[in-house]
Protein backbone atom coordinates (compact mmCIF):
# COMPACT_ATOMS: atom_id res chain seq x y z
CA UNK A 1 0.00 0.00 0.00
CA UNK A 2 1.00 3.97 -0.57
CA UNK A 3 1.36 6.00 2.00
CA UNK A 4 0.13 9.17 1.99
CA UNK A 5 -0.38 11.85 4.75
CA UNK A 6 -3.08 14.44 5.26
CA UNK A 7 -3.70 17.24 7.77
CA UNK A 8 -6.98 17.65 9.01
CA UNK A 9 -8.08 20.77 10.68
CA UNK A 10 -11.26 20.34 11.94
CA UNK A 11 -12.25 23.77 13.38
CA UNK A 12 -15.34 24.82 14.85
CA UNK A 13 -19.03 24.05 15.39
CA UNK A 14 -19.85 21.40 13.37
CA UNK A 15 -16.12 21.35 11.84
CA UNK A 16 -15.22 18.31 13.59
CA UNK A 17 -18.30 16.09 12.98
CA UNK A 18 -18.21 16.53 9.06
CA UNK A 19 -14.16 16.25 8.84
CA UNK A 20 -15.00 12.92 11.02
CA UNK A 21 -17.24 11.62 8.15
CA UNK A 22 -15.23 12.99 5.79
CA UNK A 23 -11.65 11.28 6.79
CA UNK A 24 -13.63 7.83 7.58
CA UNK A 25 -15.08 7.72 4.03
CA UNK A 26 -11.50 9.03 2.17
CA UNK A 27 -9.72 6.40 3.91
CA UNK A 28 -12.32 3.64 3.21
CA UNK A 29 -12.26 4.87 -0.61
CA UNK A 30 -8.58 5.26 -0.93
CA UNK A 31 -7.55 1.99 0.71
CA UNK A 32 -9.84 -0.08 -1.80
CA UNK A 33 -7.25 1.50 -4.03
CA UNK A 34 -4.33 1.12 -2.89
CA UNK A 35 -3.92 3.76 -0.57
CA UNK A 36 -3.11 4.49 2.78
CA UNK A 37 -4.35 7.45 4.22
CA UNK A 38 -2.51 8.66 7.18
CA UNK A 39 -4.21 12.17 9.18
CA UNK A 40 -2.09 14.56 11.29
CA UNK A 41 -4.99 16.67 13.57
CA UNK A 42 -4.32 20.30 14.82
CA UNK A 43 -6.53 22.44 16.06
CA UNK A 44 -7.69 25.28 13.83
CA UNK A 45 -9.66 28.53 14.32
CA UNK A 46 -11.47 29.41 17.46
CA UNK A 47 -10.20 25.73 18.57
CA UNK A 48 -6.62 26.79 17.83
CA UNK A 49 -7.47 30.23 19.77
CA UNK A 50 -8.67 28.30 23.10
CA UNK A 51 -5.96 25.93 22.68
CA UNK A 52 -2.86 28.40 22.12
CA UNK A 53 -3.69 31.69 22.00
CA UNK A 54 -3.85 32.38 18.36
CA UNK A 55 -6.32 30.79 15.99
CA UNK A 56 -3.39 29.08 13.98
CA UNK A 57 0.26 28.63 15.41
CA UNK A 58 3.42 29.08 12.65
CA UNK A 59 4.06 25.06 13.62
CA UNK A 60 0.58 23.97 12.03
CA UNK A 61 1.37 26.51 8.86
CA UNK A 62 4.67 24.45 8.56
CA UNK A 63 3.23 21.73 8.56
CA UNK A 64 0.58 21.93 6.16
CA UNK A 65 3.43 23.33 4.53
CA UNK A 66 5.49 20.40 4.59
CA UNK A 67 2.61 17.75 3.56
CA UNK A 68 0.80 20.07 1.00
CA UNK A 69 -2.55 18.45 1.50
CA UNK A 70 -4.94 19.79 3.87
CA UNK A 71 -8.97 18.84 4.90
CA UNK A 72 -10.49 21.41 6.79
CA UNK A 73 -13.89 21.74 8.85
CA UNK A 74 -14.98 25.34 9.24
CA UNK A 75 -14.00 28.36 11.63
CA UNK A 76 -15.60 30.76 13.47
CA UNK A 77 -18.85 31.19 16.18
CA UNK A 78 -20.11 34.03 18.73
CA UNK A 79 -17.85 32.86 21.22
CA UNK A 80 -15.01 34.48 19.14
CA UNK A 81 -16.59 37.43 17.79
CA UNK A 82 -15.38 40.02 20.05
CA UNK A 83 -11.70 39.13 19.03
CA UNK A 84 -9.11 41.25 17.65
CA UNK A 85 -9.11 40.69 13.46
CA UNK A 86 -5.65 38.93 13.52
CA UNK A 87 -7.26 37.07 16.60
CA UNK A 88 -10.30 35.87 14.49
CA UNK A 89 -10.83 32.14 14.01
CA UNK A 90 -11.37 33.57 10.47
CA UNK A 91 -7.35 35.28 10.40
CA UNK A 92 -6.25 31.56 10.29
CA UNK A 93 -7.96 30.21 7.49
CA UNK A 94 -6.69 33.41 5.19
CA UNK A 95 -3.49 33.37 6.36
CA UNK A 96 -3.67 29.48 5.23
CA UNK A 97 -4.69 30.09 2.71
CA UNK A 98 -2.31 32.74 1.38
CA UNK A 99 0.96 30.84 2.81
CA UNK A 100 -0.48 28.02 0.86
CA UNK A 101 -0.75 30.28 -1.92
CA UNK A 102 -3.90 28.51 -3.03
CA UNK A 103 -5.10 31.17 -5.39
CA UNK A 104 -7.75 28.86 -7.12
CA UNK A 105 -10.28 28.65 -5.24
CA UNK A 106 -13.06 25.85 -6.97
CA UNK A 107 -16.33 25.09 -6.19
CA UNK A 108 -18.60 23.07 -7.98
CA UNK A 109 -22.33 23.60 -8.20
CA UNK A 110 -24.31 20.98 -9.12
CA UNK A 111 -28.26 20.35 -8.79
CA UNK A 112 -28.79 16.71 -7.72
CA UNK A 113 -32.07 15.32 -9.47
CA UNK A 114 -33.48 13.86 -6.26
CA UNK A 115 -32.86 17.24 -4.33
CA UNK A 116 -34.34 19.57 -7.03
CA UNK A 117 -37.12 19.55 -4.81
CA UNK A 118 -35.37 20.72 -1.39
CA UNK A 119 -34.38 24.48 -2.89
CA UNK A 120 -36.27 27.55 -2.66
CA UNK A 121 -36.30 27.88 -6.31
CA UNK A 122 -38.32 26.21 -9.14
CA UNK A 123 -37.59 22.86 -10.25
CA UNK A 124 -37.53 23.86 -13.71
CA UNK A 125 -35.61 26.94 -13.17
CA UNK A 126 -32.18 24.58 -11.64
CA UNK A 127 -32.42 20.88 -12.71
CA UNK A 128 -29.93 20.40 -14.98
CA UNK A 129 -27.29 23.88 -13.43
CA UNK A 130 -23.70 22.62 -13.68
CA UNK A 131 -21.48 25.15 -12.71
CA UNK A 132 -17.58 25.62 -11.86
CA UNK A 133 -17.22 28.67 -9.89
CA UNK A 134 -13.69 29.39 -10.08
CA UNK A 135 -13.16 32.15 -7.30
CA UNK A 136 -9.75 34.34 -6.80
CA UNK A 137 -8.51 33.62 -3.52
CA UNK A 138 -5.54 35.06 -1.88
CA UNK A 139 -5.95 38.60 -3.51
CA UNK A 140 -8.37 41.35 -4.05
CA UNK A 141 -9.93 42.95 -0.99
CA UNK A 142 -9.54 40.16 1.41
CA UNK A 143 -5.70 41.10 0.76
CA UNK A 144 -4.91 44.45 -0.09
CA UNK A 145 -2.83 46.93 1.14
CA UNK A 146 -3.73 49.69 2.60
CA UNK A 147 -5.84 48.58 5.29
CA UNK A 148 -6.34 50.63 8.54
CA UNK A 149 -8.48 52.44 10.85
CA UNK A 150 -7.95 55.97 11.22
CA UNK A 151 -9.45 58.46 13.74
CA UNK A 152 -10.78 60.87 11.09
CA UNK A 153 -11.22 63.98 13.27
CA UNK A 154 -14.07 62.81 14.93
CA UNK A 155 -15.08 60.81 12.33
CA UNK A 156 -13.65 57.47 12.56
CA UNK A 157 -12.98 55.95 8.98
CA UNK A 158 -11.57 52.16 8.09
CA UNK A 159 -10.44 51.61 5.11
CA UNK A 160 -9.77 48.17 3.11
CA UNK A 161 -8.19 48.45 -0.86
CA UNK A 162 -9.37 46.41 -3.73
CA UNK A 163 -6.42 45.53 -5.72
CA UNK A 164 -5.58 43.02 -8.55
CA UNK A 165 -2.49 42.65 -10.28
CA UNK A 166 -2.46 41.77 -14.36
CA UNK A 167 -0.53 38.59 -13.26
CA UNK A 168 -2.72 37.92 -10.76
CA UNK A 169 -5.49 37.76 -12.82
CA UNK A 170 -4.12 35.70 -15.57
CA UNK A 171 -3.20 32.96 -13.21
CA UNK A 172 -6.49 32.05 -12.27
CA UNK A 173 -7.56 32.97 -15.37
CA UNK A 174 -5.86 30.10 -16.93
CA UNK A 175 -7.22 27.85 -14.25
CA UNK A 176 -10.52 28.79 -15.64
CA UNK A 177 -9.69 28.18 -19.61
CA UNK A 178 -8.14 24.92 -18.26
CA UNK A 179 -11.14 23.99 -16.62
CA UNK A 180 -13.44 24.89 -19.39
CA UNK A 181 -11.99 22.92 -22.14
CA UNK A 182 -12.97 20.00 -20.21
CA UNK A 183 -16.46 20.98 -20.10
CA UNK A 184 -18.68 23.11 -22.05
CA UNK A 185 -16.01 25.13 -22.87
CA UNK A 186 -17.21 28.78 -21.83
CA UNK A 187 -15.75 31.11 -19.36
CA UNK A 188 -18.01 33.93 -17.99
CA UNK A 189 -16.05 36.24 -16.28
CA UNK A 190 -17.43 38.05 -13.91
CA UNK A 191 -16.41 41.74 -12.38
CA UNK A 192 -17.57 45.56 -11.54
CA UNK A 193 -16.04 47.07 -14.72
CA UNK A 194 -18.59 49.90 -15.11
CA UNK A 195 -16.97 51.36 -11.99
CA UNK A 196 -13.93 49.72 -10.78
CA UNK A 197 -10.04 50.18 -11.91
CA UNK A 198 -9.34 47.04 -10.30
CA UNK A 199 -12.47 45.48 -12.45
CA UNK A 200 -11.19 47.59 -15.78
CA UNK A 201 -7.83 45.61 -15.36
CA UNK A 202 -9.41 42.33 -14.64
CA UNK A 203 -11.03 42.32 -17.89
CA UNK A 204 -8.41 43.41 -19.76
CA UNK A 205 -6.45 40.06 -18.34
CA UNK A 206 -8.74 37.96 -19.04
CA UNK A 207 -9.20 38.86 -22.48
CA UNK A 208 -5.30 39.10 -23.20
CA UNK A 209 -5.60 35.24 -21.61
CA UNK A 210 -8.82 34.51 -23.77
CA UNK A 211 -6.66 34.65 -27.17
CA UNK A 212 -4.81 31.69 -25.71
CA UNK A 213 -7.53 29.88 -25.89
CA UNK A 214 -9.86 30.47 -29.26
CA UNK A 215 -11.59 26.73 -28.59
CA UNK A 216 -13.17 28.56 -25.70
CA UNK A 217 -15.90 31.45 -25.44
CA UNK A 218 -15.39 34.14 -23.23
CA UNK A 219 -18.17 36.55 -22.02
CA UNK A 220 -18.16 39.12 -19.32
CA UNK A 221 -20.94 40.16 -16.92
CA UNK A 222 -21.28 42.35 -14.11
CA UNK A 223 -21.86 41.31 -10.91
CA UNK A 224 -24.86 42.84 -9.77
CA UNK A 225 -26.09 41.28 -13.16
CA UNK A 226 -24.76 37.98 -12.34
CA UNK A 227 -26.43 38.28 -8.67
CA UNK A 228 -29.67 37.97 -10.61
CA UNK A 229 -29.19 35.99 -13.30
CA UNK A 230 -27.78 33.17 -11.60
CA UNK A 231 -31.43 32.51 -9.74
CA UNK A 232 -33.39 33.44 -13.26
CA UNK A 233 -31.44 31.31 -15.57
CA UNK A 234 -28.62 29.32 -13.60
CA UNK A 235 -28.09 26.86 -16.46
CA UNK A 236 -26.56 29.46 -18.60
CA UNK A 237 -23.25 29.29 -16.78
CA UNK A 238 -20.52 26.49 -17.72
CA UNK A 239 -17.10 28.26 -15.59
CA UNK A 240 -17.77 30.79 -13.91
CA UNK A 241 -14.25 33.02 -12.74
CA UNK A 242 -14.08 36.04 -10.70
CA UNK A 243 -12.23 38.01 -7.44
CA UNK A 244 -12.38 36.79 -4.21
CA UNK A 245 -15.29 39.16 -2.54
CA UNK A 246 -17.63 38.65 -5.40
CA UNK A 247 -16.65 35.02 -5.63
CA UNK A 248 -17.61 34.84 -1.73
CA UNK A 249 -20.50 36.59 -2.16
CA UNK A 250 -22.11 34.61 -5.50
CA UNK A 251 -21.04 30.97 -4.42
CA UNK A 252 -23.15 31.36 -1.18
CA UNK A 253 -25.92 32.65 -3.34
CA UNK A 254 -25.15 29.68 -5.89
CA UNK A 255 -25.29 27.21 -3.25
CA UNK A 256 -28.93 27.27 -2.59
CA UNK A 257 -29.37 26.47 -6.00
CA UNK A 258 -28.29 22.91 -5.02
CA UNK A 259 -30.40 23.02 -1.93
CA UNK A 260 -28.60 23.73 0.62
CA UNK A 261 -24.55 25.09 1.43
CA UNK A 262 -24.89 21.69 3.13
CA UNK A 263 -24.23 20.23 -0.11
CA UNK A 264 -21.33 22.38 -1.49
CA UNK A 265 -17.42 21.36 -1.40
CA UNK A 266 -14.52 23.44 -2.27
CA UNK A 267 -11.08 22.63 -3.96
CA UNK A 268 -8.11 25.26 -3.26
CA UNK A 269 -5.15 25.17 -5.69
CA UNK A 270 -1.88 26.49 -6.10
CA UNK A 271 1.66 26.11 -5.97
CA UNK A 272 1.17 22.40 -5.65
CA UNK A 273 -0.77 22.58 -2.56
CA UNK A 274 -4.52 21.98 -2.03
CA UNK A 275 -6.33 22.71 0.92
CA UNK A 276 -10.13 20.99 0.51
CA UNK A 277 -13.30 22.41 2.67
CA UNK A 278 -17.18 22.64 2.55
CA UNK A 279 -18.44 26.20 1.87
CA UNK A 280 -20.71 25.91 4.54
CA UNK A 281 -19.48 27.47 7.74
CA UNK A 282 -19.25 26.29 11.34
CA UNK A 283 -23.13 26.21 12.18
CA UNK A 284 -22.88 27.00 15.68
CA UNK A 285 -26.33 26.71 16.60
CA UNK A 286 -26.71 22.78 15.20
CA UNK A 287 -22.94 21.94 16.24
CA UNK A 288 -22.57 18.41 18.58
CA UNK A 289 -26.27 17.55 17.83
CA UNK A 290 -24.58 15.45 15.47
CA UNK A 291 -27.55 16.46 12.49
CA UNK A 292 -25.01 18.56 10.14
CA UNK A 293 -24.70 17.30 6.89
CA UNK A 294 -21.49 15.84 5.93
CA UNK A 295 -21.72 15.31 2.14
CA UNK A 296 -20.04 19.12 1.45
CA UNK A 297 -17.08 17.82 3.46
CA UNK A 298 -17.05 14.13 2.20
CA UNK A 299 -17.24 15.76 -1.16
CA UNK A 300 -14.37 17.97 -0.45
CA UNK A 301 -12.73 15.06 0.37
CA UNK A 302 -13.46 14.01 -3.40
CA UNK A 303 -12.01 16.43 -4.97
CA UNK A 304 -8.73 15.93 -2.56
CA UNK A 305 -8.31 12.81 -4.52
CA UNK A 306 -8.62 14.06 -7.56
CA UNK A 307 -7.36 16.93 -7.38
CA UNK A 308 -4.20 16.42 -5.38
CA UNK A 309 -3.65 12.94 -5.51
CA UNK A 310 -4.57 11.82 -8.36
CA UNK A 311 -7.12 9.56 -7.27
CA UNK A 312 -9.64 10.04 -10.07
CA UNK A 313 -11.31 6.58 -9.33
CA UNK A 314 -11.70 6.92 -5.63
CA UNK A 315 -12.85 9.97 -6.47
CA UNK A 316 -15.56 9.00 -8.21
CA UNK A 317 -15.93 6.12 -5.88
CA UNK A 318 -17.12 8.98 -3.22
CA UNK A 319 -19.44 10.50 -5.29
CA UNK A 320 -21.53 8.12 -6.78
CA UNK A 321 -21.70 7.30 -2.89
CA UNK A 322 -22.71 10.71 -2.20
CA UNK A 323 -25.84 10.43 -5.01
CA UNK A 324 -26.33 6.93 -3.63
CA UNK A 325 -27.13 7.70 -0.61
CA UNK A 326 -29.57 10.73 -1.78
CA UNK A 327 -31.24 8.28 -4.22
CA UNK A 328 -31.82 5.98 -1.20
CA UNK A 329 -33.52 8.92 0.25
CA UNK A 330 -31.70 9.90 3.37
CA UNK A 331 -31.19 13.68 4.07
CA UNK A 332 -30.02 15.69 6.91
CA UNK A 333 -32.89 18.41 8.54
CA UNK A 334 -31.22 21.05 6.23
CA UNK A 335 -32.39 18.94 2.94
CA UNK A 336 -35.09 16.98 4.53
CA UNK A 337 -38.44 18.05 3.21
CA UNK A 338 -41.63 15.35 3.31
CA UNK A 339 -41.76 13.65 0.60
CA UNK A 340 -42.38 9.97 0.39
CA UNK A 341 -39.78 7.28 -0.01
CA UNK A 342 -37.15 10.22 2.12
CA UNK A 343 -35.74 9.16 5.77
CA UNK A 344 -34.36 11.41 8.22
CA UNK A 345 -30.76 10.81 9.15
CA UNK A 346 -28.11 12.32 11.22
CA UNK A 347 -24.54 12.40 10.66
CA UNK A 348 -23.23 9.43 11.76
CA UNK A 349 -26.23 7.55 9.60
CA UNK A 350 -25.14 9.45 6.58
CA UNK A 351 -21.74 8.09 7.16
CA UNK A 352 -22.67 4.72 7.74
CA UNK A 353 -24.54 4.41 4.41
CA UNK A 354 -22.18 6.46 2.69
CA UNK A 355 -19.49 3.81 3.62
CA UNK A 356 -22.13 1.05 2.18
CA UNK A 357 -22.61 2.44 -0.92
CA UNK A 358 -18.83 2.61 -1.74
CA UNK A 359 -18.53 0.38 -4.79
CA UNK A 360 -15.66 -1.82 -4.59
CA UNK A 361 -13.09 -1.65 -7.34
CA UNK A 362 -13.26 -5.37 -9.44
CA UNK A 363 -9.77 -7.14 -8.69
C1 LIG B 1 -15.73 31.20 2.49
C2 LIG B 1 -15.91 31.89 3.82
C3 LIG B 1 -14.63 32.63 4.19
C4 LIG B 1 -14.37 33.67 3.12
C5 LIG B 1 -14.62 33.27 5.60
C6 LIG B 1 -14.95 32.26 6.68
C7 LIG B 1 -13.34 33.96 5.90
O1 LIG B 1 -17.01 32.73 3.78
O2 LIG B 1 -14.81 30.35 2.39
O3 LIG B 1 -16.49 31.48 1.57
O4 LIG B 1 -14.89 34.78 3.19
O5 LIG B 1 -13.61 33.36 2.20
MG1 LIG C 1 -18.12 32.61 2.00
Amino acid sequence: MTKQTIITLPGDGIGPEVTTAAVTVLKAACSSFGTEIETIERPFGGAGYDRDGEPVTQETLELCKQHKFVLLGAVGGPKWDDLSAEKRPEAALLKLRKELGVYANLRPIRVHPSLAGASTLKKEVITETDILIMRELTGGIYFGRPRTNGAGNGDPYSLDTMSYSRSEVQRISRKAFEAARLRDKRVCSVDKANVLESSRLWRKSVEEVAAEYPDVELTHMLVDNCAMQLIRNPKQFDVMVTGNLFGDILSDEAAMLTGSIGMLPSASLGDGNGLYEPVHGSAPDIAGKGEANPLAAVASAALLCRYSLDMEEAANNIETAIHAVLDAGYRTPDIYSEEPGTTLAGTKEMEQKLLEYLTVPAT
